[in-house]
C-alpha cells in the first residue's frame, strides 16, 4: 500500500503540474507561463480565495463576524471563467480579477482560507476546472489535499526580500526603495504565519529555491519536468 504521502502518480489521468509555496513566491505567474508553454489549462486556487473574501466583503458584514456559512453564501454567485490560458473568478457578471489584489481582500484572505468548508468550496471548484484536461494549478496544498496523485509537484520558494521586491515591482511597476521593500517584508512574513496550517508541501514535491533564478529559468525547469512525466508509460 503507498502511504498517503507518497501516492502512486495515475498515468490514465490527465497530466496534473502542481505548484505550491508562500506567498509571492511567484507561483500563479509560473504557473501560467508554464500553461501557455505546454498548451495546458491554468487553475489559480489562490484567486477563488480571494474571490470568495472579496465577495464577503462586499456584504458588509465586519470581518470579525464573518463566519463559514456567511462566507459561503455571499460566494454562492462566484464562478470561474474560462479566459484563454487561464480561469477569472466572476461574481455574477463581474470580473473580480482587479479586486482580488487589493489591499483588503489580501488582508482578509488567510482568515477565509482557514475555514474548512471554504476550503472544501475551493476544492471543488478547482476540481471541476480540471476535470478531463492537463492542467498547471497553483496555491498552497494542491500537491497534497487537492491533488495527491499530480505527477509534477513543485514547491516553490524564494528568499522573502526576494519574493518582496517582485511582488512591489508587480504592483508599482518600477523598482522599489529598501524601506518598501523593508514594510513589504513584514506583511508577507505576517502573512505566511497566518497561512502556515494550510501551506503544505509534499513528501514527493521538489523545492525549487527561485531567489536566484529569472523567472525564464524556473520556467524552464518546470516545463522540463513536465515534459519527462509526459514521456512516462501510455496512458490506459
Ligand atoms: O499570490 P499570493 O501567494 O500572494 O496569494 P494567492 O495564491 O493569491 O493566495 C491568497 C491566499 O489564499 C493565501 O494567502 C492563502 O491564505 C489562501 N490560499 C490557501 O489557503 N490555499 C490555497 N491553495 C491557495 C491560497
Amino acid at each position: 500500500m503507498p502511504s498517503p504521502d507518497s501516492p502512486v502518480p495515475d498515468r490514465r489521468r490527465p497530466l496534473v503540474v502542481a505548484i505550491d509555496g508562500p506567498a509571492a513566491s511567484g507561483k500563479s505567474s509560473t504557473a501560467k507561463w508554464v500553461a501557455r508553454e505546454l498548451g495546458l489549462r491554468h487553475v489559480d486556487s489562490g484567486s477563488l480565495y480571494r474571490a470568495a473574501t472579496a465577495a464577503a466583503l462586499r456584504t458588509g458584514v465586519s470581518p470579525s463576524n464573518w463566519t463559514e456559512a456567511s462566507v459561503l453564501k455571499a460566494a454562492v454567485g462566484i464562478r470561474l471563467e474560462p479566459g484563454e490560458t487561464t480561469f477569472h473568478p466572476y461574481l455574477g457578471d463581474e470580473d473580480l480579477e482587479e479586486e482580488l489584489r487589493g489591499k483588503d481582500v489580501t488582508a482578509n484572505v488567510s482568515l477565509v482560507a482557514k475555514m474548512p468548508k471554504v476550503r472544501a468550496w475551493v476544492n471543488e471548484r478547482v476540481r471541476e476546472a480540471a476535470e478531463g484536461h492537463a492542467v498547471v494549478v497553483d496555491g498552497r496544498d494542491m500537491g497534497t489535499a487537492v491533488f495527491p496523485k499530480a505527477r509534477v509537484k513543485i514547491f516553490l520558494i524564494a528568499d522573502p526580500w526576494e519574493r518582496a521586491r517582485r511582488r512591489l515591482v508587480q504592483r508599482l511597476q518600477r523598482a522599489p526603495e529598501d524601506e518598501e521593500i523593508a514594510a513589504e517584508v513584514e506583511a508577507l512574513v505576517q502573512r505566511d504565519l497566518k497561512d502556515e496550517a494550510q501551506t503544505q508541501q509534499a513528501a514527493d514535491a521538489i523545492l525549487l529555491d527561485t531567489t536566484f533564478l529569472t523567472q525564464e529559468e524556473q520556467v524552464e525547469r518546470i516545463v522540463a519536468m513536465a515534459r519527462q512525466a509526459l514521456k512516462g508509460p501510455p496512458e490506459s
